[in-house]
C-alpha cells in the first residue's frame, strides 16, 4: 500500500495514546478459566438488534475501503456475508451501497450526522431501499480528530478517480453545533434499530437509550478523535452500569484476537466490533484476506472458549476477568 495510505488507516490523533491505550487496556486484563464444565463443542452464533451474527463480531465501518484493495467495500462485505458476520459499512465508503448491498451482506449503515436534514432524509431513504438493517450514528465527530500522521504527509483528498459513493457529491459535514434534538429526528424518521457509536461516558449512555437508542457502541473511534480519551474497554464498566441492560451494548477499539473478544463479552458486551484487522485483511488480499482475518478471530474466540470452561459466549462473565 502507498505508505501515505497506510498512515491513514493504521493512525490515530494527537501522539496517539488513546489509539495504544485501547489495545494495552486488553493486555491489562487476564482470564481466569473455569475447568472441567463439559462444554463439548461451541456455539458462538448470537443475534443483535434482529440481525443474526454466526460470532458475536461486526465489522466496524472504515473509510475508503478502495484505498486498501481494488475489491474496496464490496471485497469487505463478500466476505462478512461468506463469514456470517453484519458489515458497518461507513458513510465514507468508495462504493454504492447497492453495490455492497448486491454481495448479500447483513449491512448496518454509518451515519455522521448532517446538518443538511434533506440530504440525509434521502440518504436514509437510499439505504434503507438497498436493505441495510440498522443505523449506525457516529456522535463522536463534531469536528475531525487531530490525525497527526495525515498532517505530516500532507493526505488531505482521496486520489483523481476515487470518492464518497453515497454522498451525491458532497463532502461529509461534521457540524459541532449537533445535539440530542437531532438524535430525536432520526428517531423519528426511521423503523430500523437506532444505534449511537462513539459512547465514553455513563451519562451519554443513558441519554442514550432515553432518547430512543435501540444500542449503544462504546467507542473512541479507534483513537482517531480526541486523543487522551478513555480506552473502550475501561469505559465498559460504567457504561453498562448506566444502561442497566436496557439496550445491548457493543465495544470497539484495540480488538486484535479471539481471546480480546472473550474478555469484553465476559465484562458485558453484547458483541464486538473490529476495524484496522479487517482492513488489514482487505489490503493483504481483498475478499480472501478479509475472510481469513475473521475466521482467525473465530478460531481463536473458540478456543479460548473451550479452554474458559464456556460453550457460548452468553456463559461468560465478569468473575473470569482479573
Ligand atoms: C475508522 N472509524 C470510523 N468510524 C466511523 O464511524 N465512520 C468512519 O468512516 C470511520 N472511518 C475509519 C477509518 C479508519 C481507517 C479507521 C481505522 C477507523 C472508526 C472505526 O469504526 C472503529 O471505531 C475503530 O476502527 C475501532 O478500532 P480498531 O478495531 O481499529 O482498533
Amino acid at each position: 500500500m502507498n505508505p501515505v495510505h497506510r498512515d491513514f488507516f493504521d493512525g490515530g490523533a494527537g501522539e496517539e495514546r488513546t489509539l495504544r491505550d485501547n489495545e494495552a487496556a486488553f493486555r491489562r486484563r487476564r482470564i481466569i478459566p473455569r475447568v472441567l464444565r463439559g462444554t463439548g463443542p461451541r456455539d458462538l452464533r448470537t443475534t443483535v438488534l434482529g440481525t443474526d451474527l454466526s460470532m458475536p463480531l461486526l465489522i466496524a465501518p472504515t473509510a475508503f475501503h478502495l484505498l486498501a484493495h481494488p475489491a474496496g467495500e464490496a471485497g469487505t462485505a463478500q466476505a462478512a456475508r461468506s463469514a456470517g458476520v453484519a458489515m458497518v459499512v461507513s458513510m465514507a465508503a468508495t462504493q454504492p451501497i447497492e453495490q455492497i448491498a448486491d454481495t448479500g451482506a447483513a449491512l448496518w449503515f454509518q451515519l455522521y450526522p448532517q446538518p443538511d436534514l434533506d440530504f440525509q432524509a434521502r440518504l436514509l431513504e437510499r439505504v434503507t431501499k438497498a436493505g441495510v438493517e440498522g443505523i449506525v450514528v457516529t456522535v463522536d465527530s463534531p469536528v475531525l480528530g487531530t490525525r497527526t500522521r495525515d498532517l505530516r504527509n500532507g493526505f488531505t483528498d482521496l486520489p483523481p478517480g476515487l470518492a464518497c459513493r453515497n454522498m451525491d457529491g458532497r463532502d461529509i459535514a461534521m457540524d459541532d453545533r449537533l445535539g440530542w434534538p437531532h438524535i430525536d429526528r432520526l428517531r423519528r424518521a426511521t423503523d430500523l434499530p437506532l444505534v449511537l457509536k462513539g459512547i465514553l461516558h455513563p451519562a451519554d449512555a443513558a441519554l442514550a437509550v432515553t432518547h430512543g437508542a435501540d444500542a449503544v457502541i462504546v467507542s473512541n473511534h479507534g483513537g482517531r478523535q480526541l486523543d487522551g480519551a478513555i480506552a473502550t474497554l475501561d469505559a465498559l464498566p460504567a457504561v453498562l452500569d448506566a444502561v442497566g441492560g436496557r439496550v445491548p451494548v457493543l465495544i470497539d477499539g484495540g480488538i486484535r484476537t479471539g481471546t480480546d473478544i472473550l474478555v469484553a463479552l465476559a465484562l458485558g458486551a453484547t458483541a464486538t466490533l473490529v476495524g484496522r484487522p479487517v482492513v488489514d485483511g482487505l489490503a493483504r488480499a481483498g475478499a480472501p484476506g478479509v475472510r481469513e482475518t475473521l475466521e482467525t478471530l473465530r478460531a481463536q474466540l473458540d478456543h479460548a472458549l473451550a479452554l474458559a470452561g464456556a460453550q457460548r459466549p452468553a456463559e461468560l462473565s465478569p468473575d473470569l476477568i482479573a
